[in-house]
């Protein structure tokens, strides 16, 4: 990033060397397993009396699907899903940045097929709900299974008037608490997987992917670790694509900064500094971070809730 003068850069570092210090006298540590604490709880100065109200200071969110998506988040489809291009996840290694209760990441991998998808969060409590999840929809899918198993050897026995087609042993739909079933389909389990990690610090493992999503995330990002974080989380995910890759980006618009920028004193105070708006974003993908093109996908969407109508991004490495 040639352009980013060496005297700002400093001034950043000082910063956020600053911040860091900040973070550890709040009992936090460089790691950020502080977003296992989920939610701070601040009381309104204007009335003592009045309930405490949960911040969310990384957009870590719970019941988030339920608000977005609505009260049956697991079963509903996600309406981000069906912009998505089926060949960017069919047979495909993915990861899913900021991945929350891992509901769109499971239903990504279920209906399209990926070869593995890594959902990881900055909350270590989302992480652990992740898991339930995927464990949920297992169940959900081997019971779907056999249905579908008891139906056709119905339809079977009606057409024969027999029994003998039922004899073709198999246990297809039934939950035999192996990752593969008798067919040597992969279960969800065996394709989705789920880690605590903060996308801006951590190293993540040697490993590239074919297609990264980052969906309403960048806000975060860019509130926490100001327009350096952002800019390293972009170049990272740069470099973990493979050539070819995608990169699927809904980043939140500037005016949703200014309502979240006072969940912390770090996001206040990063809030004034970020220079880099969301409308700049394209041009620091292509042209900076070196992203040969970009798709709009926002116009294919629908179905959104109001608030959550944001647009989407294909960036192709
Ligand atoms: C608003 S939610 C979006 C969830 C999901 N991506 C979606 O759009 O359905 C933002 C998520 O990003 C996570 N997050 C924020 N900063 C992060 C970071 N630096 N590394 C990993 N996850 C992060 C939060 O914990 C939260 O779950």
């Amino acid at each position: 990033m040639a352009e980013i003068n060496e005297k700002k850069r400093d001034t950043r570092k000082q910063k956020r060397k600053q911040q860091d210090g900040e973070a550890e006298k709040e009992g936090r540590n460089g790691n950020d397993r502080e977003a296992t604490k989920r939610s701070v709880e601040t009381q309104t100065k204007s009335n003592p009396n009045k309930k405490f109200k949960k911040v969310f200071p990384y957009g870590n969110y719970q019941h988030y699907y339920g608000y977005r998506i609505g009260r049956d988040a697991e079963r509903e489809e996600d309406p981000r899903i069906r912009v998505l291009k089926k060949e960017w996840f069919e047979g495909k290694d993915c990861l899913d940045i900021g991945c929350n209760s891992g509901i769109i990441t499971i239903q990504i991998a279920k209906k399209y097929n990926c070869e593995s998808i890594l959902g990881i969060d900055i909350d270590s409590g989302l992480i652990k709900e992740a898991f339930w999840h995927l464990k949920k929809f297992v169940k959900m899918e081997s019971a779907e299974k056999k249905s579908t198993y008891d139906s056709n050897v119905k339809v079977l026995q009606d057409v024969n008037g027999s029994e003998e087609c039922a004899t073709k042993s198999s246990d297809e739909g039934e939950d035999n608490g192996s990752s593969h079933n008798s067919s040597g389909e992969r279960n969800l389990s065996d394709i989705v997987s789920f880690q605590q990690e903060n996308f801006v610090r951590s190293r993540l493992p040697d490993k590239h992917y074919d297609t990264v999503l980052c969906l309403s995330v960048t806000k975060w990002i860019h509130l926490n670790w100001g327009d350096d974080g952002l800019i390293t989380a972009f170049s990272k995910i740069w470099r973990l694509l493979r050539p070819g890759g995608i990169f699927v980006l809904e980043p939140q618009p500037w005016n949703s900064y200014e309502k979240n920028r006072k969940v912390s004193e770090t996001t206040s105070s990063n809030y004034h500094d970020i220079e880099y708006r969301p409308d700049s974003f394209r041009e620091i993908l292509l042209d900076k971070i070196g992203f040969r093109r970009v798709v709009d996908l926002t116009s294919e969407l629908s179905g959104t809730k109001a608030g959550f109508d944001r647009p989407i991004f294909a960036y192709h490495k």
